[in-house]
């Protein structure tokens, strides 16, 4: 072949490989079978072979790793990749404030420091050689990492080269870590599937950097945040501010919440502001991190063996405890999944009381070998349901008593299925008192039809007095059946009707999600809203309906198809509909993703201007809202984002950094 024509041929490949990884990894999709995308890939990684002059700095071949490795190799760091002393309490920050200003000879003035939120994730290298990314590697023991470079080049947000003119030689360092909602839905579908979940975004994020098979990493959404430089040639930076700005402009993500402050005082307050808003990111921290922000001083400080002198970190108190487990009892969820959860002695973990612990499958509980009667340690750790950590053997009196998966539902009696390639016990009992509980929370919960009011509380009365026995059974609730209630007034009574009356016209995403059939989520409930229209439209739609959505595979369809087709389901929709509950669809969501979502910019934007990011909410059917309140549902903020970040803190609405924006709207984009 000649060069041409070689030329040719591999542009036209990197823009099929582009759509096909596009289908398979993002809209999980493919139309391609996997030995036809292999051989598409093969040509392209023979041709670069052939002709490495002509392969695109940014090949696919690099985004989508390539075949398994036996294992990885270790890569020297140019610059040792140091840790961080750590300051456990307000009084080792003064210390470490007053050791820089005596080694600095500084008898008055305040630093200027840099506080960034200390990311629980991997520390990770990137290379850049004349702009192009070459390597990554892990931090390893600080002197020696792994070569990660397939890994990394899978994750999203990693620019693979820099914007022209490019330094000759840039080492930026950062923290990969995986957001809390991915580690959610990535451990829900491990316990589905009966494997052991990860026990916090850390481990996940770390399992999928280190996986030979850089194709499963491919599918795992794990994000960067940028925070440090390595060895750089051909650009100085002069301050961390002036590094951060910078490298955020080449397209690295940095994170939004990174503040300049003057002295401990403004220390103290960042991270008291920090440990406030900690539950409400949506990713873990496990501190604050202070660095002098000046580079000429930091140079000055230098480095001590294995920590700058520039630098501290501030970690949270772990948010672990140790109490006892007073038994082991298994719960049904609303899929029928029989789960092991820990009754606990009630117990404090960093401001909240826990008395419940789930302990994910009867494999793990057998592997943790868990008994009731043991004293154990549990852990909030990325999740708001704790979770066991281990137990104090130690502790063990002789009397403690090992748990046994149940032989029948413990909620109906049923007999249990343990459906084939799955750990996970489960009750295939529709009329389960325990998953008609579950599925009647999760419609009225608040991403579905947001029945205002009406909680766990209500709905076990309801369901002890015989009220509802499946969700159309709340439409025909009257203010009699409330008044039988141990505790209700007329006027609460009322206002559960109303809230009950509002949700029949609520939007038809979230009744789809509200009908809580297995594998659709929030998102997959929007796209098929979209698509179909109409709740009959969805229930009547065949598999090959279905498997023309994006997001929507064999698996999902199945769900969806099997969930319409049962007699039961069928008779609940009808007397829904009965009822008078009519979702709404706008004409707008036939278009758009974001239907019906009502977006805030704030702060200073770098990445877009504050028109154009309005007019891509607008384009995908959302709202761009001037003033956040209870109704927004993200917060996009850019740099020194003031009173309406705190606002939507406090009102728990999603805050985004542009990066995330981006993200989201990439997502967005139609095929
Ligand atoms: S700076 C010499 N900044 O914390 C300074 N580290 O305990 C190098 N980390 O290995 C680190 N967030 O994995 C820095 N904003 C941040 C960080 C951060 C998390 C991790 C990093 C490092 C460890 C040190």
């Amino acid at each position: 072949m000649n060069r041409e024509t070689a030329q040719n041929r591999i542009v036209r490949l990197v823009g099929e490989i582009q759509r096909h990884n596009r289908l398979y990894f993002q809209e999980d999709r493919p139309e391609l079978p996997d030995a036809d995308y292999d051989l598409l890939f093969r040509e392209l990684q023979e041709l670069e072979r052939s002709f490495p002059d002509l392969a695109l700095p940014d090949s696919p071949t690099g985004r989508v790793g390539g075949a398994p490795l036996d294992k990885f190799t270790p890569l020297r760091h140019r610059r040792p990749m140091l840790s961080l002393g750590n300051a456990l309490q307000e009084s080792d920050l003064l210390e470490f404030d007053q050791r820089i200003r005596r080694f600095l000879g500084m008898n008055s003035g305040e630093i200027e420091y840099v506080c960034e939120p200390k990311m629980d994730g991997l520390a990770v290298e990137l290379v850049y050689e004349q702009g192009i990314l070459s390597t990554a590697a892990t931090r390893g023991d600080g002197i020696t990492g792994e070569d990660v470079t397939r890994n990394l080049k899978t994750v999203r947000g990693i620019p693979l080269r820099l914007p022209l003119p490019a330094p000759h030689l840039m080492e930026l360092r950062g923290e990969v870590y995986l957001p809390l909602a991915p580690f959610r839905k990535l451990n829900q579908e491990r316990e589905e599937n009966g494997e052991a979940p990860f026990a916090n975004p850390r481990n996940a994020a770390a399992g999928a950097i280190r996986q030979l098979d850089s194709r499963i990493t491919a599918r795992r959404p794990l994000a960067l945040f940028c925070y440090a430089p390595g060895e750089v040639i051909g650009h100085t930076f002069t301050t961390q501010t002036d590094f951060l700005n910078t490298i955020a402009t080449w397209g690295f993500p940095v994170n939004p919440l990174v503040r300049k402050v003057v002295g401990t005082s403004g220390v103290i307050d960042y991270f008291q502001e920090m440990g406030r808003v900690r539950e409400s990111l949506p990713y873990e921290i496990d501190g604050v991190v202070v660095k002098v922000d000046s580079y000429p001083l930091q140079r000055e400080l230098g480095e001590k063996a294995r920590s700058p002198r520039w630098a501290i970190a501030w970690k949270f108190p772990p948010r672990q405890a140790i109490t006892i487990v007073e038994a082991i009892v298994p719960s049904v969820g609303r899929t029928g999944v029989i789960t092991p959860v820990a009754n606990l002695r009630p117990v404090e973990v960093s401001g909240v009381i826990v008395s419940r612990a789930t302990l994910h499958n009867w494999e793990e509980l057998e592997k943790k070998d868990i008994r009731a009667g043991d004293t154990v340690i549990v852990e909030r750790a990325g999740d708001v349901i704790p979770a066991v950590v281990r137990v104090l053997i130690d502790r063990r009196m002789g009397t403690e008593l090992p748990a046994k998966p149940p032989e029948c539902c413990p909620s109906c009696g049923s007999t249990i299925a343990k459906i084939t390639g799955e750990v996970a016990l489960r009750c295939l009992n529709l009329a389960c008192p325990a998953l008609v509980r579950e599925s009647i929370i999760h419609f009225a919960s608040r991403a579905a039809m947001d029945i205002d009011g009406l909680g766990e509380k209500h709905i076990d009365q309801l369901l002890r007095l015989n009220l509802v026995g499946t969700v159309a059974d709340l439409y025909t609730l009257t203010s009699d059946d409330f008044m039988q209630f141990e505790r209700m007034g007329e006027k609460l009574a009322e206002k559960l009707l109303g809230a009950i009356a509002r949700s029949k016209h609520r939007e038809l995403d979230r009744f789809i999600y509200g009908l809580g059939i297995r594998h659709v989520g929030e998102q997959t409930a929007k796209l098929l809203a979209a698509a179909f229209g109409t709740v009959g439209n969805l229930a009547a739609a065949t598999m090959e309906e279905l498997l023309t959505i994006r997001e929507v595979g064999p698996q999902v369809a199945q769900s969806i198809s099997s969930f319409f087709q049962n007699p039961r389901n069928s008779e609940v929709m009808v007397r829904l509909m009965a009822a008078g509950v009519s979702p709404t669809t706008t004409a707008k969501q036939l278009g758009g993703r974001f239907t019906g979502r009502t977006f805030v910019f704030t702060g200073t934007l770098t990445r877009f201007t504050r028109d154009a990011a309005k007019a891509l909410v607008e384009q995908e059917g959302g709202h761009a809202a001037g003033s956040v309140s209870k109704k927004t549902d993200y917060l996009v903020a850019g740099d020194e984002a003031g009173g309406k970040l705190d606002k939507a803190r406090s009102l728990g609405v999603k805050v985004l950094s542009e990066e995330e924006f981006l993200t989201l709207m990439e997502g967005a984009e139609s095929p």
